[in-house]
């Protein structure tokens, strides 16, 4: 079968469109003939080597849309359900293997290109919004990178819940009228957040502020997080680390949360099966939707990369495998 594989780390160049083996299932898995999958900020990092060990060859892609094609016996798909998943080796692949605890079907409504834009970052999205950030109708919220996959998510869903303020951050003024009409109240880019939260805040700032940027975006949203408000930290697209000291939650009464999708499927897969269901639900009746910025044909995965790294695209890019 086909595969995007790559050998180093490096630039977009080292993927290689490639003869690969077909992986075998065995116990609690099942194979999917995939039919889209997603280009997530987490490959750009991993294909150059900013959050893998290098585990060559490397075959990248966190999630699909596609058709299981083998499965054993008890199993609880049948061949030909069509499923979104999360796979253990890369998904930029014809073929992949899941676990079943991280395949999860979809209605014949939902297409292969929605459901494909969809497993990271609206699973991501709903339980950063109500588990972690528990948020409610009274909050003012910020979410950094709206423009994006997560970010798209995240404010529609919060629009969604009823949140009376949502403020969003884009990295370029172009970005303002797509988030605006995913449902962000006022937009704003990284250099004017703090002022405009705070002005229309009557200074008091934001209850929960969504940071999947980190370096300064990190220190600047601590300048508008209100009194028992929340950071929900989940991400680090500046490259940069964020500093937080003791001072900024100790007499503030402020919270600093993290979360990671990659560590749950890992360590608690099962917390992921009941989010899933509803999110597709969302999808299926139209209460959310993904926009998509391009698709892109499997052997492409290196422009797909390239798109991302401009920054100058919004909602989600895809291959088509
Ligand atoms: N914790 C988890 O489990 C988890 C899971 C999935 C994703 N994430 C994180 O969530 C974030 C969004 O992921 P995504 O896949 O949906 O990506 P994305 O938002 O589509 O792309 C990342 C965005 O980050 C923004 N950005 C801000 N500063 C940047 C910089 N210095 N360099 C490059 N981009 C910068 C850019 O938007 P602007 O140009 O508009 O600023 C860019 O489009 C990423 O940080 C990702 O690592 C975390």
């Amino acid at each position: 079968m086909k595969a995007i594989i790559q050998n180093e780390f490096g630039d977009t160049d080292v993927l290689t469109y490639s003869d690969v083996e077909t992986p075998k299932i065995k116990d609690s898995e099942c194979l999917i003939k995939v039919a889209f999958t997603s280009v997530n900020y987490a490959d750009i990092k991993a294909r150059n080597g900013k959050k893998l060990k290098g585990n060559f060859p490397l075959t990248l892609g966190l999630d699909c849309a596609g058709t299981i094609v083998d499965n054993l016996p008890n199993s609880g798909f049948s061949i030909g359900d069509r499923v979104i998943a999360f796979p253990y080796d890369g998904s930029y692949a014809e073929k992949v293997i899941a676990d079943e605890s991280l395949v999860f079907k979809i209605p014949d409504s939902l297409t292969f290109e929605q459901a494909a834009s969809m497993p990271t970052v609206s699973i991501l999205a709903y339980i950063l919004l109500h588990d972690i950030a528990q948020i409610r109708k009274s909050d003012s919220i910020v979410i950094h990178s709206a423009a994006g996959g997560v970010g798209s998510m995240l404010v529609q869903m919060a629009k969604l819940a009823g949140v009376q303020k949502i403020f969003a951050t884009v990295g370029s003024r172009d970005k303002v009228s797509y988030v605006q009409k995913l449902g962000a109240d006022v937009v704003c880019t990284y250099d004017t957040f703090v002022d405009e939260v705070l002005k229309n805040t009557d200074q008091k700032g934001a209850n929960i502020i969504f940071d999947s940027v980190a370096g300064d975006v990190t220190r600047l949203s601590l300048d508008c997080l209100a009194f028992y408000g929340t950071l929900v930290q989940f991400g680090n697209s500046s490259g940069e680390a964020g500093t937080i000291k003791t001072s900024d939650v100790h007499s503030s009464c402020r919270n600093i949360k993290g979360f990671s999708l990659g560590t749950t499927r890992k360590h608690s897969p099962a917390r992921l099966a009941p989010i899933a269901k509803r999110v597709i639900k969302l999808f299926e009746e139209s209460q959310i939707v993904l926009p998509i910025a391009k698709i892109f044909d499997l052997s492409d995965a290196a422009e797909a990369h390239k798109l991302i790294e401009s920054r100058n695209y919004e909602g989600k890019v895809l291959l088509k495998v």
